[in-house]
């Protein structure tokens, strides 16, 4: 059932500065979690902003097929009427999540913790990533793998125990996915589930469980970490979800704007959680010209206009611990320092290779292709910049991942030649209307004929 993409390839060229002010769409991580909390709470979620996106409307298929009623009402505007905490059925056929990481992980939690089976599938990208690390906790609160690929790969069948067993689980990656798999299985779990993670990610989960009504704790622990506590069992509450629009979509605008000589463009309500501004931080280390302004809270989140000015940028050393806070952004962060002064190192990319491709190879493979220098180095990249343009590339190969896509297209913006990539059909994953947006401030994107 695996779902097959027919390849779009495209080009960008330099076109003159970026000018515009545009607001990205909703964010992902929180698009997806409205979703499947909306699922999880007695009555009807309404949820504003939401993503339209390929990989959230997987999860709100998903949603449906587990009992809930999920309904359009207007442009990111949505209803769930959710059954309850306990109150999900089996669907009647295999969820098929795409190319979705998140909706399929979070939505096996969902799984794991109620006595339902469902059978899970997606593209060949989503079929060679681990699940081991969902699976292991899960089996930990009862719930068994029916059957699975290889590795324990999708497509694999998932069956929920009777009753969850509530579990104290020290996450072996900083992975917000694996954190919130284990807080929603913990949801039908009677007593305390503990998440404890060495280095924080993302909290969303936590968040918007407790607007939702459930008990969750959250305390420092360790340098970096953080203790995620939850109370099984609540009936949980519907919330109207305001979703703000997504910095690792803001990124490619961002980034855009400061490579191409001249641009000045405002990105408007860009989500300023800390645990997601790790790009944001670097940037301004290496010297780009970002404002924050009309700091606002929207939805339960921190936001802001960012002011964007071209820069000329200098190579930093970013440190592994600032990982987990820019994780989905390193593929664009190449591509800024590829014109930066200097060498810029990523330390600690590990996770990167396990993403929707192995991001560390194929932005590498991508800046060599564009007439970058740039190595790897154990867990490390390593971009060095000449503090001018890149030539451009003919040849990028983006291995059905949308933000390789859309950051060698932003690399071509402002490079001497053209950049090529062979597909930019997964750029509707995350962000449907990229090429519109980008070409509203006047970049040069054209899709060629299909191969
Ligand atoms: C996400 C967590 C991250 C991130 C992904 C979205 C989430 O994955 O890369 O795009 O919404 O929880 P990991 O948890 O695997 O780091």
């Amino acid at each position: 059932m695996s779902s097959a993409v027919v390849p779009q390839p495209a080009v960008s060229r330099a076109n003159g500065p970026l000018r515009g002010r545009v607001r990205v769409p909703g964010d992902k991580s929180i698009s997806h979690r409205s979703l499947l909390l909306g699922l999880l709470a007695v009555g009807e979620t309404r949820i504003e902003g939401l993503l339209e996106g390929d990989d959230v409307l997987a999860t709100g298929r998903a949603c449906a097929a587990l009992g809930a009623t999920v309904e359009r009402l207007g442009e990111g505007r949505w209803s769930v009427r959710g059954v309850g905490v306990g109150g999900l059925k089996s669907p009647d056929a295999p969820l098929d999540f795409g190319n979705a990481g998140t909706g399929s992980r979070l939505m096996m939690g969902v799984v794991g913790g109620h006595p339902i089976q469902a059978t899970f599938d997606g593209d060949a990208s989503l079929r060679l990533r681990p699940m081991r690390r969902i699976l292991d906790p899960l089996a930990l609160m009862g719930a068994t793998v029916v059957s699975a690929a290889e590795g324990g790969r999708l497509p694999l069948t998932l069956k929920g125990p009777e009753t969850a067993l509530p579990l104290t689980y020290e996450t072996p990656v900083p992975s917000a996915q694996v954190k919130s798999a284990v807080l929603l299985a913990g949801l039908n779990a009677p007593g305390e589930t503990v998440v404890i993670e060495r280095e924080a990610t993302r909290d969303h989960t936590e968040r918007m469980l407790k607007a939702f009504g459930a008990e969750v704790t959250v305390e420092p622990h360790g340098e970096h970490g953080r203790l995620v506590r939850l109370v099984g069992q609540p009936e949980l509450t519907p919330a109207h979800v305001v979703v703000p629009a997504d910095p690792s979509s803001a990124a490619f605008p961002l980034v855009a704007a400061l490579i191409a000589p001249g641009s000045h463009v405002t990105l408007e309500g860009v989500m300023t959680n800390p645990l997601r501004t790790g790009l944001i931080a670097t940037l301004i280390e290496m010297g780009a010209d970002i404002e924050l302004t009309n700091l606002r809270d929207e939805g339960g989140e921190e936001v802001a206009d960012l002011v964007v000015r071209a820069s000329a940028l200098k190579g930093v050393d970013v440190p592994a611990a600032r990982a987990p806070t820019m994780i989905d952004e390193y593929p664009v962060l190449a591509a800024a320092a590829a014109f930066a002064q200097g060498e810029t190192r990523m330390r600690g990319l590990h996770e990167l290779t396990v993403k929707e491709s192995d991001r560390l190879a194929a932005v590498h493979a991508g800046l060599v292709a564009c007439g970058v220098e740039a190595r790897i180095e154990g867990e490390d990249l390593i971009v060095v910049g000449r503090g001018r343009a890149p030539g451009g590339g003919e040849a990028v190969k983006t291995h059905l991942d949308h933000r390789i896509a859309m950051s060698f297209l932003v690399l071509g913006l402002a490079a001497d030649a053209p950049v090529a990539i062979d597909d930019a059909a997964m750029i509707a994953t995350s962000f449907p209307a990229f090429v519109d947006l980008m070409r509203g401030l006047g970049a040069d994107i054209s899709l060629e004929a299909g191969a």
